[in-house]
């Protein structure tokens, strides 16, 4: 089948998250598989600067926002194609995909992401010289109300598929956006689009879409409940029948500790001594006096209450006082007042505790390659990407038993990858914290859960294989007279 995935990330060309790596290692492994799989996404700077051979294909007058173009060109480092949506009043700002520099949400994120939506059922309804697709796979809530265009747009319309990769954000605006995009009143309603009030573009996206995924076997099942539905809980539970759970892979070309180019010093499961060298390096780069033997706990993601920033800046001074030796390492960005707490920690703990507020790709390898501990607390974890690139790199995390956590970890108890905690208190943080630390000691159960997690395999294929199960029992045959 012919297949296109909306996103508004893709790795390299725009990534806040895990998204941006998931939507360009599936799609990777679909045409790995001989599936036609094309991208489309806005045309932000960073991509217009990372994307290779654009050229114009399309235009699309009257989006809204504006009319936009159409650019076609290839992601070279996964061999996919993309196609650029491209209106630069709308995409071409500083900033992240949704902020600007100072972290304030574009105040017209709704139109940015509608006029996603409209140009990804135009190019599906043949409006323009682009082939049409037999699948559209929108991703999160920014690629949300495309089923619910296609849905409109009548019955010769390819099938449509919403992967859910965070049901926390969900994209509400006001209704005045619908009645903009002139969403005909049935889509309107509580029955609708409506939540509270609002225009929710991921409750449009679950609700008119063919097919619903999530990223884990556990969190399609937590979706279902009050405590990680999001208010959806409702909703899901009316299209359980067509939710399923389609695990994300790891794209092993990028994140493979023996030919990692971010990497100065490569390692394997066979030897390990690559990866003390990293950690002397990592050590270095976060201010931390060098220390083969000393025991390395790091944090690399997203500093929001979802990862339990605000439990890590109780723990870390606590575990720190106890264990004279720990070092901690902290790489991440996010909600301010987090980041400020972690800074003050630097402060307090000077040689023993290092940061680095920003986002940055290499540094993430080598905080993975270099750790002995990832501490990865989630209140919610849909999947999960960070705790399996640590385990590839032979980094144990502790983590939350919960989500896609709990089913790509394996708790050392039976005899495993990891360490696995319940509960969100700072104390259920620290005993976990604690339990590593006093396995760390045993240098031979350690090496065992380091090698257990490096052997393990990630890969996208099994789940490649049944993302293209789920597009071909959708569209089992190409639509008559489609070019
Ligand atoms: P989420 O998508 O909820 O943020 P995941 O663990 O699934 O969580 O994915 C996070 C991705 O973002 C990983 O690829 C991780 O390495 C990356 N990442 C998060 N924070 C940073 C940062 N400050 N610098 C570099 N990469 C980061
Ligand atoms: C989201 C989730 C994360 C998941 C990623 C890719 O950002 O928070 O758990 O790994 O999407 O699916």
């Amino acid at each position: 089948p012919r297949v296109l995935l909306v996103t508004s990330e893709a790795l390299p060309l725009a990534k806040t998250g895990g998204l941006g790596d998931a939507v360009s290692g599936l799609a990777r492994s679909l045409r790995e598989a001989h599936v036609d799989a094309t991208i489309l996404m806005p045309a932000y700077a960073s991509a217009l600067h990372t994307a290779s051979g654009l050229q114009e294909v399309a235009r699309l007058p009257g989006l809204v926002g504006g009319d936009a173009t159409v650019l076609a060109g290839w992601i070279t480092e996964f061999e996919v194609p993309v196609l650029l949506l491209r209106n630069d009043a709308l995409y071409l700002r500083p900033g992240n995909p949704y902020m600007d520099p100072e972290g304030r949400e574009f105040e017209d994120n709704g139109v940015r992401f509608a006029a996603l939506a409209q140009a990804a059922a135009r190019i599906s309804m043949g409006d323009t010289p682009i082939r049409v697709p037999h699948v559209v796979h929108a991703h999160d809530w920014h690629a949300g109300l495309t089923p619910l265009f296609l849905h409109a747009a009548g019955y010769k319309r390819p099938k449509t598929v919403l992967t859910i990769h965070n049901l926390a954000f969900q994209g509400n605006f006001p209704m005045s956006l619908a009645d903009l995009l002139d969403v005909p009143d049935v889509y309107k309603g509580v029955d609708g689009a409506e939540f509270w009030g609002q225009f929710n573009f991921l409750k449009a996206g679950i609700r008119y879409a063919d097919s619903v995924t999530t990223v884990s076997e556990t969190y399609a099942r937590e979706i279902l409940t009050p405590r990680f539905g999001h208010g959806l809980e409702g909703l899901l539970q009316t299209r359980a029948a067509d939710l399923r759970a389609i695990p994300n892979g790891i794209d092993t070309e990028i994140w493979d500790p023996a030919v990692d180019p971010f990497l100065n010093e490569h390692f394997s499961p066979m030897d390990l001594r690559g990866k003390i060298r990293n950690k002397l390096e990592l050590q270095d780069s976060f201010g931390l006096p060098t220390d083969p033997e000393a025991p390395l706990l790091v944090m690399g993601s997203r500093l929001t209450h979802q990862k339990m920033a605000d439990l890590a800046v109780h723990a870390f001074p606590r575990v720190l006082d106890a264990h004279p030796r720990l070092q901690v390492a902290v790489l991440g960005c996010g909600d301010k007042g987090f980041e400020e707490a972690l800074a003050a920690l630097a402060r307090r703990y000077p040689n023993r505790f290092g940061i680095h507020i920003g986002y940055d790709e290499r540094r993430a390898h080598l905080l993975h390659a270099g750790a002995d501990m990832l501490l990865h607390g989630s209140r919610f974890e849909p999947f999960g990407l960070t705790p399996i690139y640590s385990m590839l790199y032979g980094t144990v995390p502790i983590a939350s038993r919960l989500g896609g956590l709990a089913d790509t970890i394996v708790d050392a108890e039976a005899g495993g990858t990891g360490i696995l905690f319940d509960g969100d208190t700072a104390d259920d943080m620290v005993a976990a914290i604690e339990r590593a630390l006093g396995l760390f000691a045993q240098p031979q159960q350690w090496q065992a859960m380091q090698k257990n997690g490096m052997t393990t395999n990630f890969g996208w294929e099994p789940s490649a294989a049944k993302y293209i199960e789920l597009y071909r029992a959708l569209a089992p045959v190409a639509p008559v007279g489609a070019p």
